[in-house]
């Protein structure tokens, strides 16, 4: 099985297009509903919590781990691939990859929570690729209590995303990535509030990609992935929320648990 895991439901946009991409192919999923949200928390403890959710989903028996979360991707992607042998992929290299590629001005703009912005890790991967790009970025902690609270139509989070974005508008980017799982679930109105002709990357769609290249030229672990077509969804906390989200976002089979994760 492919393993996912996010703090909460944002790691479902990533799943959704593993559906899309790798139809058929089965997925065991972790949403720390109870711990949400990671971007507020201290690189140590986020670090604990991916280890935490990473065990988890290799005792599911997921063969290769898919970190549908940018918190966890820019500080523990190291210690995950130390610590387990299961292949590990972050959601930021594929993102940083597609946007360095795309942009015609040099000009990108990253939004993510708090935690990622302070890591720096936008900036330093995309400036290994071309020192020459800019790279502006803004922190939105509220936007993924919004989302987990399913006010994506709510005027109140379509004004505070005007407020985010509006540093980034003055600085004329033309590429702007979502570095941050649960914000393709408000990609309309990003997509309203910063401009038609800015590009938005979503970073699930470069992920999902490298998974699917990653299984073709490696058929030994391809063909340890089971292809039942189901998903199996485990969170800490089961809330209607997530139930909703998920039933709208995966239209395939699904199976939805409560878990308690230990302490490793
Ligand atoms: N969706 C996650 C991310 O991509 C986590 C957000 C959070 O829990 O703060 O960063």
């Amino acid at each position: 099985m492919i393993g996912v895991f996010d703090s909460g439901i944002g790691g479902l946009t990533v799943v959704r297009e593993l559906t899309r991409q790798l139809p058929g192919y089965d997925f065991v999923y972790f949403g720390d509903t109870a711990r949400t949200p990671y971007g507020t928390k201290s690189p140590e403890t986020v670090i604990e919590y991916a280890l935490q959710d990473t065990a988890f989903l290799v005792e599911k028996g997921a063969r290769l781990v898919v970190m549908a979360c940018n918190t966890a991707s820019s500080v523990a992607t190291d210690h995950l691939r130390k610590q387990f042998d299961v292949p590990i992929f972050d959601v930021i290299t594929p993102a940083v990859q597609r946007a360095a590629t795309e942009s015609k001005t040099g000009r990108i703009g990253v939004i993510g929570t708090r935690a990622t912005v302070n890591s720096d890790i936008y900036p330093r991967k995309i400036g290994e690729i071309d020192p020459r790009i800019k790279v502006y970025s803004a922190p939105c902690p509220l936007l993924v209590p919004l989302v987990e609270e399913g006010w994506m139509k709510k005027p109140e989070t379509t004004m505070i995303v005007k407020k985010y974005l509006h540093p980034l508008k003055v600085k004329q980017i033309d590429t702007l990535i979502l570095g941050c799982t649960h914000y393709p679930l408000l990609a309309e109105i990003i997509q309203r509030k910063i401009g038609k002709h800015v590009r938005i990357i979503d970073s699930s769609i470069g992920v999902v990609r490298s998974v699917k290249d990653f299984l073709k030229d490696n058929p030994a672990i391809d063909s340890q992935m089971s292809r039942d077509g189901e998903s199996h969804l485990f969170v800490s906390d089961v809330t209607a929320q997530f139930d909703r989200i998920a039933r709208t976002t995966l239209k395939r089979n699904r199976t939805l648990e409560n878990v308690k994760l230990m302490a490793s």
